[in-house]
């Protein structure tokens, strides 16, 4: 399917997209495919990585297998290079692999948190900063869409690494527009609200899922290609001026009373 406008239009674009081996970041590894862009997959799990770019490369595309465990420096910035050199140099970084550990913050471990924030802020950050000094070196300015959460914005019980990891994520990604745009790199934050996907499933359905249903204004679960126009946007020279934007897809859950 091509870009229904040009003004979205994505077909020269070299994106590498993390997490892209289930949920979010695989429906946008599709649809970034489908609009032409040429892309770097990454996640730690390669055996799924090297399925999802023979499917691709099996629809026409073109794609790439980058295992990276966002965890770890010396794996982020191995795997920035292979991708830089498999690419051609990285115009756009769809930075969204992410965990979530639900638990009350008094029965919080060291090592829960540790990887929480590790995967959510720690290694969004290492992928931005390694990203964008590549685009530096390369002089070729760039494009960074860091993947956070409505809970970065307004918080729930539970979930207390999360939301403060998405919290992070999201002044950091306005602190980065602010350093880089004399670079000509932009980076903006994509929020999601509660996106239904194969692993939360089961959970709409329950009583504790109609019940959050029913205090999202829209009155539905956001479906992964409720994102479509707002990753587009954020992706492609739609969004040429805006950096250090926070575009919030969630039904109006944000807006909902108190
Ligand atoms: N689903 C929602 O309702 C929702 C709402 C708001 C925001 N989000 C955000 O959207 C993003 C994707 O969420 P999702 O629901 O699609 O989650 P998911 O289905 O669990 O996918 C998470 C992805 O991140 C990768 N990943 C996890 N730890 C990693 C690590 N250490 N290094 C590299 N990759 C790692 C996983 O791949 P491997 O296991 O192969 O490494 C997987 O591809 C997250 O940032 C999440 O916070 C989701």
């Amino acid at each position: 399917m091509p870009a229904s406008s040009p003004l979205f239009d994505i077909s020269k674009e070299r994106i590498l997209v993390t997490g892209a081996t289930s949920g979010l970041g695989l429906h946008f590894t599709h649809l970034l495919a489908r609009h032409g862009a040429k892309l770097a997959l990454s996640a730690r799990r390669k055996d799924k990585l090297d399925a999802l770019v023979a499917e691709i490369k099996g629809a026409g595309g073109v794609a790439h297998a980058v295992a990276i465990d966002v965890m770890s420096g010396e794996s982020v910035r191995a795997g920035l290079a292979e991708a830089d050199e498999k690419l051609g140099g990285i115009s756009v970084l769809i930075n969204n692999a992410g965990i979530a550990i639900v638990k009350p913050i008094l029965e919080y471990t060291e090592e829960e948190w540790d990887q929480v924030v590790g995967t959510n802020l720690r290694g969004a950050w290492l992928m931005a900063q390694g990203a964008a000094k590549i685009m530096v070196a390369r002089k070729t300015g760039g494009n960074i869409v860091n993947i956070a959460s409505v809970l970065g914005l307004r918080p729930i019980g539970q979930v207390p690494a999360y939301t403060a990891a998405k919290a992070g994520l999201i002044h950091l990604s306005k602190t980065m527009a602010m350093e880089l745009a004399k670079e000509n790199i932009r980076v903006n934050v994509l929020a999601p609200g509660y996106v239904e996907t194969e692993m939360n499933r089961p959970f709409w359905s329950s009583k504790g899922g109609l019940a959050l249903i029913s205090r999202i204004p829209q009155k539905r679960v956001g479906q992964p290609e409720d994102l479509d126009g707002a990753l587009l946007l954020l992706a492609s020279q739609a969004s040429r001026a805006m950096t250090g934007s926070v575009v919030v897809v969630d039904g109006g859950h944000l807006c909902s009373t108190m």
